[in-house]
């Protein structure tokens, strides 16, 4: 169950100082023909004497053949991924967790709220949308701390082109930025009204994910029409070393995603806390 399956890098996109995307097939064939995965599963990604990480799927399962994973740098794990070049091997075991339930939004009208990284695994919604061609609109909001840090930006050129609202902002804005200053959610107002129809898939940092959320029950979306992922630091991925809970939630094998119903019924850091007066 812990042995990882060797995986070729066969092509690396920089997508800004931080973040890399890297092509990724497995060297055996067959195995790499008879893999599955559904957006918003993960992988744990292992490089020799560096340990384990997991990362969301980058890519689409309607897209076969390779795999996608986005990288940011972050710790030790990460930093010694992003020095290795195109023909390396890495270690990938999975997939992991629950998906986004792509079956029950079919024919919804998708807001995607992400922030930096967070829009990896959206990018594998995202995809899937468009190729299924069975959703209704794709609304689209980005938010980078600055111009540079904006990443997938091939992909935004791409989605634009495919009919989807694509609407970014920055924190800090450089001198030649013509786009919305500000976080992700002072672009929110931008799109009401919303369908009645409309499901939020939100992905980000913790504190961005607590924002969004308010406000996107504020504009009316029910708790169970606002889904979003969970970061936990894990060990096995599997249920097994209780590493990644969240209250009495396993965020590996129970998550990562969740809606905002299930995590204000379980999860204490999502519940309505009562005014100290
Ligand atoms: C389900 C899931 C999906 C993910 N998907 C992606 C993805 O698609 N792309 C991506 O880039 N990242 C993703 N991550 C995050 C990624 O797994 C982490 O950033 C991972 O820790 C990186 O490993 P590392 O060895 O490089 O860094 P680490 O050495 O783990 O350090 C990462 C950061 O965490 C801090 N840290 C280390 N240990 C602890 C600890 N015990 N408690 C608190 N903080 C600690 C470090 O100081 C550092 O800032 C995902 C995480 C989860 C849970
Ligand atoms: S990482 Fe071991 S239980 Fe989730």
């Amino acid at each position: 169950m812990y042995l990882p399956s060797q995986a070729v890098i066969q092509d690396i996109t920089i997508e800004n100082s931080r973040i890399k995307t890297y092509t990724l097939a497995f060297t055996d064939k067959e195995y790499q023909r008879n893999f599955s995965y559904a957006p918003g599963q993960f992988m744990m990604v292992s490089v020799p004497h560096c340990g384990e990480a997991p990362i969301s799927f980058a890519s689409s399962p309607t897209r076969p053949g390779t795999i996608e994973l986005s990288v940011r740098k972050a710790g030790e794990l990460t930093s010694r991924l992003h020095s290795l070049p195109a023909g390396s091997m890495i270690g990938l075991r999975g997939p992991y967790g629950k998906p986004f339930p792509m079956e029950e939004l079919a024919g919804k009208d998708l807001l995607f709220v992400a922030g930096g990284i967070g829009l990896a695994p959206l990018r594998s919604v995202i995809t899937f949308c468009l190729d299924s061609g069975k959703y209704g609109t794709i609304t689209l909001l980005y938010g980078s701390r600055t111009p540079e840090d904006i990443a997938f930006q091939a992909d935004i050129e791409m989605w634009r082109k495919a009919g989807v609202d694509c609407r970014l902002t920055v924190d800090e804005s450089s001198s030649d930025w013509q786009g919305n200053v500000g976080v992700v959610t002072t672009l929110l107002p931008q799109t009401m009204p919303l369908s009645s129809s409309t499901v939020s898939l939100v992905c980000g940092p913790l504190v961005m994910i607590d924002f969004v959320i308010k406000e996107l029950t504020q504009m009316g979306l029910k708790d169970e029409d606002i889904i979003t992922t969970m970061e936990r630091h894990m060990k096995c991925g599997v249920g097994v070393c209780g590493h990644c809970h969240m209250d009495d939630k396993m965020i590996c094998v129970d998550g990562p995603v969740f809606s905002k119903k299930e995590l204000t019924e379980s999860v204490a850091h999502f519940q309505e806390k009562p005014t100290v007066t």
